[in-house]
């Protein structure tokens, strides 16, 4: 670690006592930014945090759509993204105005809104849900019938999983999406004896490749769990990262070198020391939209 980082480090831990500050990482950011964290966690491991704290100011270190939720779950607080631009391409594939239109054409369908969307989105919906639970709530919901939005890949999985139908929205998360078979042959064939665990946002002929299909932290249980010794991962490569500092006797390849989010890499330490010392950017939810998706967000965490 360079003197520069930490030094930063230092200054977060500083700032963080100050403000009485806590700092939520995605399992995704960069290396020295989880060193910077709290708690590192998935989507919903972060909501759930959130939700929870007692600390004045959240800094979600991750994208757009994870500050807004905090938002949403922690009203009282101030909630900041270091990096503003940080923003999730599969959440901007859904707008409030065209789920409406879609909504009209499924009139019986239950709305189930992947966490990776806006606010607006969210107050469309019914209930929300992230990758780690989507099967458990949409299992729960007493419906024959649910609109599954953005993702198609994921609602691909819960269709598999669940006896409802499903209509999917026409989103995906580039990043995994970009993963393909033959990325899933070369790596079988260059690790015969590993085992492949990958993100339920791939494809659904790559999911059905895997042998385990799970969030982010899902994947981190599993690869403290197993047995296996050899793993491959599919899924953004800023998982690599807490893999392998908490299992240091098993070996981990990913699946695809294009398995980077940028946006994800935006947030620095720097970043978050300005956003500590400045208190912005700060996010905060449209009053329009807070209750809707407020509501639909309480209601994933109910059954969840
Ligand atoms: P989870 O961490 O909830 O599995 O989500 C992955 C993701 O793509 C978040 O942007
Ligand atoms: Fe969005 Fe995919 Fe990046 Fe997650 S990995 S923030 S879903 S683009």
């Amino acid at each position: 670690m360079s003197e520069r980082t930490r030094q930063l480090l230092a200054r977060v831990k500083e700032l963080k006592a100050w403000r009485n500050a806590v700092v939520l990482a995605h399992n995704y950011q960069i290396e020295e930014v989880q060193d910077a964290a709290d708690y590192i966690g998935d989507s919903f491991g972060l909501s759930r945090i959130a939700a929870e704290t007692k600390a004045d100011v959240v800094v979600l270190c991750g994208v757009h759509f994870m500050a807004e939720g905090a938002a949403l779950l922690a009203p009282d607080k101030i909630v900041l993204l270091p990096e503003p631009l940080a923003g999730c391409p599969m959440a901007d594939m859904v707008t409030a105005e065209a789920l409406r239109e879609k909504r009209k054409q499924h009139p019986g369908a239950t709305v189930v809104t992947y966490v990776n969307s806006s606010a607006a989105v969210k107050a469309e919906s019914d209930i929300c849900v992230t990758s780690a639970n989507a099967v458990k709530v949409v299992n729960s919901l007493d419906c024959e019938e649910i609109l599954f939005v953005p993702d198609k890949n994921l609602a691909n999985y819960v269709a598999k999983h669940t006896n409802k139908k499903v209509i999917a929205w026409e989103g995906y998360c580039l990043v995994h999406h970009r993963v393909s078979s033959d990325d899933v042959h070369k790596a079988r064939e260059a690790h015969p004896d590993a085992v492949l665990v990958v993100h339920p946002e791939c494809r659904p002929e790559v999911v059905a490749a895997s042998d385990y299909a799970l969030s982010t932290s899902g994947i981190l249980q599993f690869a403290g769990e197993t047995k296996h010794r050899k793993l491959i991962i599919g899924t953004e490569m800023g998982i690599m990262y807490r893999l392998r500092k908490e299992n240091p006797d098993k070996v981990f390849y990913l699946l695809s070198q294009g398995l980077v989010c940028p946006n994800m890499k935006y947030t620095t330490l720097g970043k978050i020391v300005q956003a500590l010392e400045t208190l912005q950017p700060r996010i905060t939810v449209p009053d329009n939209v807070r209750d809707g998706a407020r509501r639909a967000l309480l209601r994933m965490l109910e059954i969840a």
